[in-house]
């Protein structure tokens, strides 16, 4: 099965920490959204979309590409850290990637660092070693769901 994780991280790198993870059990090829070409998309059988979450949702790279992509029948999945959690985080991507024609197998999310003001930090040394682990057993878990069987 050919998968493609496509990520933005840029504050603390914790979500380029979590794909890593994911790809290094799954055998995943990682690209950061910026450098992703969108009709490229169609040539995976599952694709991950994720990034921190910035002003509620996931970074405008990530929702720029969910709306450049081709419409594709694809099993993807969402992941995303931030420094809070809300289940709204991923609606705004959500809703791009059911309207290409894709169905969510699942996601993920854990907490991340941040630094507000310099000085205000939250979640400090998130991602851990647990976390990372947690986006391990999540990802090999994405191998068995269904609907993410390798597209003919
Ligand atoms: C500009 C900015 C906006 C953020 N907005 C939110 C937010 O709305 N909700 C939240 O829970 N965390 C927010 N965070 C915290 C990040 O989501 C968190 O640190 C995330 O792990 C960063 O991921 P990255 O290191 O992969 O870029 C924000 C951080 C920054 C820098």
């Amino acid at each position: 099965m050919k998968i493609l994780i496509v990520y933005m991280s840029y504050h603390h790198m914790n979500t380029e920490k979590i794909a890593r993870a994911m790809a290094e059990v799954t055998g995943a090829t990682l690209s950061k959204a910026d450098e992703v070409d969108p009709g490229d998309l169609a040539g995976y059988d599952l694709i991950g979309f994720g990034s921190g979450i910035y002003g509620g949702k996931h970074h405008t790279s990530i929702l720029a590409l969910a709306d450049e992509m081709p419409p594709m029948e694809k099993p993807v999945f969402l992941f995303s850290t931030s420094g809070g959690y809300k289940e709204e985080f991923h609606t705004p991507l959500r809703r791009k990637v059911i309207t290409k024609g894709c169905t969510i197998i699942n996601e993920f999310h854990c907490p991340g660092e941040a630094t507000f003001l310099k000085f205000i930090r939250v979640n400090k040394g998130r991602p851990d070693e647990q976390d990372l682990e947690n986006a391990r057993i999540f990802a090999k878990g994405l191998l068995a769901a269904p609907g993410a069987e390798k597209q003919e």
